[in-house]
């Protein structure tokens, strides 16, 4: 394992592992759900699970995969035993059900920035009512999108770490960034600006269903992609020298900042359109794709330039994100099981594009597959797959991590990778902190959540 390749500096790693958390999750879903659940006290226990949950576990996943310099499974394996590298098996199948959906998400902001550009070249027409369900119920048109997009991601993770991955998220996440600023200072000048902080920032519990706080609980999960062994994947290429604690802060930082101001966007161009908020009601899921564009062809000066822009850059963050998410499929088969990159990376694309297809087929186009109902409100194969791994497989992955890294590693251990001691050696209060976090306030909050949906309590 000598030759194992490394990210070839801090900033980027920060860059890679900002990109797997920045993507959908914060752009398309967290805009959508936080809406579905009111807002308000639904953001506040999202922000709660995310310092209490997710900040720790992204330290104990990086720092596994730093000390192993081992993807999931054998990091396990090597630190805990035959029996723990189970919970890396759980994860390595719940990425792949994970990217499965993803990818067909994904796929629709290659065809938005089509539409843009076209928009841009010949004029903005606003489209007819219903265009967004036709587009999805278009069978060859879902396919041969989520086709595309699964190629420029098995191109990309074909490359490898440093001058694949690690390459285009250098140029992709700055760029998203400055994007994002431009669009947040010209919603600010829009009507509809108070009316969204209100929703977003005053928290009214009677408004939050109780899924909904698995649902915060999960999506902490899912957008800063834990619970899964992507960030112990991305850590083992870490070396040895940089802060684990200080890397694990930004990328949760980045990550929260970038969903709070896609909701601020979004939601004030709703609050300013009027008749907006009627279409999204009918399809909040394609919120993303059917807000902005107004935006940008009506309210803001240089709109026809950052339209066909904004959809390339949604487009790559998904893409940072697929990638990160099929890395871990491929480093699981080339650290446990030995195959040689182009190999694994090509077999695991293909395995995952067979439930590409189901899932960019259960939007509408074949009705069996779209139209039945396990989980409550969630119809068809892709919100299923969406709602079983965020739910459920992500935050029983990350209630096991946290037993992991509280409770089977050594203290001793834990505070040399994360590097938290004095000039004595002895633990800083930011490692105590995080052990009492770790080990007690992680699981617990996660059992709790877990078990009282499970009893079907209602906390409203
Ligand atoms: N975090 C990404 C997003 O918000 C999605 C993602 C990438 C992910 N890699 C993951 C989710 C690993 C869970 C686990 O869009």
């Amino acid at each position: 394992m000598n030759q194992r390749d490394h990210w070839s500096s801090r900033f980027g790693f920060v860059l890679a592992a900002a990109g797997s958390a920045v993507g959908l999750g914060n752009l398309w879903k967290f805009p959508y759900i936080t809406w579905h659940n009111n807002g308000g006290a639904f953001v506040l226990v999202y922000l709660v699970c995310v310092v209490i949950v997710g900040l720790p576990i992204m330290m104990a996943e990086i720092m596994i995969g730093r000390k192993t310099q081992e993807s999931a499974v054998p990091a396990y394996r090597m630190l805990g035993g035959k029996g723990w590298s189970l919970v890396g098996i759980l994860g390595t199948l719940t990425g792949f059900v994970i990217l499965g959906y993803y990818t067909v998400i994904a796929g629709w902001t290659i065809s938005s920035f089509a539409d843009c550009l076209n928009w841009s070249v010949s004029g903005y027409s606003l489209p007819a009512d219903g265009a967004f369900g036709a587009f999805l119920s278009n069978a060859p048109l879902q396919l041969g999108l989520s086709a595309a997009f699964s190629i420029f991601t098995v191109a990309i993770v074909w490359m490898g770490i440093g001058g694949g991955i690690e390459r285009f998220t250098r140029i992709l996440m700055p760029t998203l960034f400055v994007i994002m600023i431009i669009l947040v200072i010209t919603v600010f000048t829009m009507p509809g600006i108070g009316q969204t902080f209100r929703f977003l920032f005053t928290p009214n519990f009677k408004d939050l269903p109780a899924s909904g706080i698995l649902e915060a609980l999960g999506h902490a999960f899912f957008t800063l992609s834990l619970g899964m062994g992507a960030m112990i994947t991305y850590g083992s290429y870490l070396r040895k020298g940089d802060s684990v604690p200080r890397v694990s802060f930004m990328v949760v930082f980045l990550d929260t900042l970038i969903a709070m101001l896609a909701c601020i966007v979004m939601y004030t161009i709703i609050f300013s359109t009027p008749g907006l908020q009627d279409d999204i009601g009918a399809s909040t899921v394609g919120m993303l794709f059917i807000t902005l564009p107004k935006l940008f062809y009506t309210q803001m000066p240089f709109g026809t330039v950052v339209g066909p822009l904004f959809y390339l850059l949604v487009g790559f963050a998904a893409l940072t994100s697929t990638i990160s998410l099929l890395e871990v499929l491929a480093a699981y088969l080339i650290d446990n099981h030995g195959w040689k990159r182009h190999k694994a990376v090509l077999t695991g694309g293909l395995i995952t594009f067979i439930s590409t297809v189901f899932c960019a087929l259960s939007l509408g186009a074949v009705s069996g597959l779209s139209s039945f109902e396990i989980f409550e409100g969630k119809q068809g194969v892709l919100s299923t797959l969406d709602h079983l791994a965020s739910n459920w497989l992500l935050p029983i992955g990350g209630l096991l991590t946290t037993i992991f890294a509280g409770w089977m590693i050594s203290k001793k251990i834990a505070l040399e990778e994360l590097g938290l001691y004095d000039a004595a050696g002895h633990p800083t209060i930011y490692f105590k902190c995080w052990r009492v976090f770790i080990r007690y306030l992680a699981p617990a909050a996660i059992l709790v959540v877990i078990i009282a949906v499970i009893r079907g309590v209602d906390f409203s």
